[in-house]
């Protein structure tokens, strides 16, 4: 049995999916019963609780083989860290409890850094709660995946451009940065909880298809959705923080993003493993973005 945490999210249904197809039994874990519905219906076991309850994932985590866990959160909730932490905490007092020794944590480039990053620093902690856990007992093993930008964060461009008729955000516009469609994470971290082949704390890069600044991203969006001109436009200190909060985040969340994408664009954020056929997945933007233009012509 393999429990996917945020089995109802980007990365985790497909992920329980292809646990499924490979023939294994799976139990995916969601707040909702209704939510997790559909993923019942294709064959997996569903469980809804809190996912910051350690007793509620002990329980889940039981017998199992191996674990998919994630640290999920509401851009609009306040207290970030906290609501990070708690959840790190309840996943790896869960492993604790349950005996569970194999996992793999969705993770993000820059977690190797102490300072600077924003809202990659839970992450980072996470990793280290990780480590503690896994050196604590030499049968104990947790992959980190640390991707890198999401390209679904793009989704939230589509209400900028609609409304300004350009994109803008708190990136550098032409510094490349390595971008990477969640489908291609979830298919690292369902083979990687399939092949099991890491041992204590491992940490692998997942790269995306190329590295691409945001002005490059813009341009094939704008390709994309009939505005060939679109463009990117850097938004600076409190201009970047008041969109960031129009567009639905939490203050201290828009603070840390801010933080982040000026350490990501002063390049302070690398990958540490170089790129490599490994760590470069197959979704490139120009793919991903005839979704984004599909969602954009549905607005
Ligand atoms: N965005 C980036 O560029 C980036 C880069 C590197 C890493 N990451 C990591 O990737 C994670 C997101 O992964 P994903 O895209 O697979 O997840 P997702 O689509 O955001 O879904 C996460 C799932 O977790 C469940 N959940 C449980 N507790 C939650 C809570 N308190 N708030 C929100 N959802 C909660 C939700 O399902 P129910 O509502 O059904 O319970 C949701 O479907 C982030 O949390 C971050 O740690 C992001």
């Amino acid at each position: 049995m393999y429990v996917v945490m945020g089995a109802t999210g980007r990365t985790g249904h497909r992920i329980v999916h292809h646990l499924l197809q490979a023939g294994e039994r799976v139990l995916a874990l969601g707040r909702s019963e209704s939510r997790l519905a559909p993923l019942a219906a294709a064959g997996a076991q569903v469980r809804a609780g809190e996912q910051t309850d350690p007793a509620f994932l002990a329980e889940a985590f039981r017998g199992a083989t191996a674990a998919y866990t994630l640290l999920p959160y509401e851009l609009s909730a306040p207290g970030y860290d906290a609501q990070q932490d708690r959840q790190g905490e309840a996943i790896v007092e869960a492993l604790r409890r349950s005996g569970l020794r194999e996992v793999v944590a969705l993770s993000s480039l820059g977690a190797d850094l102490a300072q600077g990053t924003g809202p990659i620093m839970s992450m980072r902690r996470q990793e280290q709660r990780l480590r503690a856990w896994a050196d604590e007992d030499a049968g104990r093993n947790a992959l980190a995946l640390r991707a890198g930008a999401f390209m679904e964060n793009f989704y939230g461009s589509l209400e900028v451009i609609k409304a300004f008729g350009f994109n803008g955000d708190a990136f550098d516009a032409d510094y490349p940065l390595p971008m990477i469609a969640a489908r291609d994470i979830a298919d690292a971290a369902a083979g990687a909880l399939l092949r099991r082949d890491w041992r204590g704390l491992s940490v692998r890069e997942l790269l995306g298809e190329r590295d691409l600044s945001y002005a490059q991203a813009t341009r094939i969006l704008g390709e994309r959705i009939g505005l060939p001109e679109l463009a990117y436009v850097r938004l600076e200190g409190g201009d970047a923080l008041d969109a960031l909060v129009q567009g639905g985040f939490a203050p201290d969340l828009a603070a840390q993003y801010v933080e982040l994408a000026h350490t990501i664009s002063a390049g302070r954020v690398r990958s540490l493993e170089g790129r490599n056929a490994g760590n470069t997945t197959a979704t490139s933007f120009e793919a991903f973005a005839e979704e984004l233009a599909q969602a954009y012509r549905a607005m």
